[in-house]
């Protein structure tokens, strides 16, 4: 009777124990957040504001399954996300991860306004080659844009039409640039005797002319995973190398489209 007494309060203690360490550990194991997700926040350059997440990543600084092969970022000297395309540096302006565009121009092109002592804040043009994009598995160029073309040597068409000019520097006061579909431009290309440079920008920049269309650049859309689904289910897109497609990290775990109990990781 005694002993009675002493065991019951002391089992049901026990009892009380156990099922508090095992809430205890179902609420650890469900507090681990799954370790993709929680690699993958978006980044930005320093010194910049525009968000860097997938497909892109910043190579460095995120993890590669953060982002799509064939996206990787690195950051330019003046803070600008720089995407490297056909060899060739492009400083990415701003990126429009609702419908999977961005803005670039060529880093050649993007020289500070502030930084030139020129009030026009001419461009340098040190091109050599055509910036005519291919289209590559990664990027396309988006619709609705112009081919402009730059001459190079044109000191034969003095006084150089000031909206058509580019460089003002000593070596590059006799570039300049016109639409494909200008009506001067045969007359041009006879009398420049310098180098020819394809480019393709932005429709519908025309106030700051010719130098203002360099300097914004084009629009490319790219080729990846839809995000859409994932992001908005509080989810964080990846790339899952193995199985070599999009994955959605979620809290719990990586599922294939969206944060979604049913949804499996495919
Ligand atoms: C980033 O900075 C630019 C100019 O500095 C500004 O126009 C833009 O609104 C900023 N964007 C965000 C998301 O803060
Ligand atoms: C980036 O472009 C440069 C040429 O500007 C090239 O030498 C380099 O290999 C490229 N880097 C990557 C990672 O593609
Ligand atoms: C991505 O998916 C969303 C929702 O399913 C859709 O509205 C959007 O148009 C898609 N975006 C692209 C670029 O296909
Ligand atoms: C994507 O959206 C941006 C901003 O609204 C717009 O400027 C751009 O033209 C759009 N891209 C395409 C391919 O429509
Ligand atoms: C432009 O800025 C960079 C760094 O901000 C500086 O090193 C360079 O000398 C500047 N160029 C001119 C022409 O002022
Ligand atoms: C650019 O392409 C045009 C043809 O579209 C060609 O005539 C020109 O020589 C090319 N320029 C360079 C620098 O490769
Ligand atoms: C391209 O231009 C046409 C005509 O101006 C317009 O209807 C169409 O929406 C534009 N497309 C894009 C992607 O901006
Ligand atoms: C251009 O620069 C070179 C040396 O840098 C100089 O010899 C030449 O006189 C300059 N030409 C003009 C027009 O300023
Ligand atoms: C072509 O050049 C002439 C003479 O320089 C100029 O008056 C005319 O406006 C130009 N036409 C175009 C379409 O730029």
């Amino acid at each position: 009777m005694n002993l009675f007494f002493f065991l019951k309060p002391l089992s049901s203690l026990m009892i009380l124990s156990y099922i508090i360490l095992f809430f205890l550990l179902v609420r650890n194991t469900s507090c681990d957040v799954d370790p993709n997700y929680v690699a993958c926040p978006p980044k930005t350059c320093a010194n910049n504001n525009q968000s860097i997440s997938y497909p892109f990543y910043i190579e460095g600084t995120q993890e590669p399954f953060c982002g799509n092969p064939g996206f990787a970022i690195s950051c330019g000297p003046n803070g600008f996300p720089i995407l490297n395309l056909s060899n060739t540096h492009y400083i990415i302006h701003q990126i429009f991860y609702e419908n999977q565009t961005l803005r670039v121009s060529n880093a050649a092109f993007s020289v500070s306004r502030s930084n030139t002592t020129n009030s026009k804040g001419c461009l340098p043009v040190p091109l050599t080659h055509n910036l005519t994009l291919p289209s590559t598995p990664e990027f396309d160029i988006a619709p609705n844009q112009s081919n402009m073309r730059l001459f190079y040597g044109c000191e034969s068409l003095l006084p150089w039409p000031e909206e058509h000019r580019v460089g003002c520097s000593n070596e590059t006061s006799s570039v300049l640039a016109f639409y494909k579909e200008d009506k001067n431009i045969s007359l041009v290309s006879k009398n420049c005797r310098g180098e020819v440079v394809d480019t393709i920008v932005e429709d519908g920049i025309i106030e700051g002319g010719v130098e203002e269309a360099l300097r914004k650049g084009l629009l490319l859309t790219w080729k990846a995973g839809n995000c859409s689904d994932c992001h908005s289910s509080g989810g964080r897109c990846g790339f899952d190398s193995i199985m070599y497609t999009f994955r959605c990290f979620c809290t719990d775990r990586v599922h294939s489209a969206k944060c979604d109990p049913d949804n499996g990781p495919g």
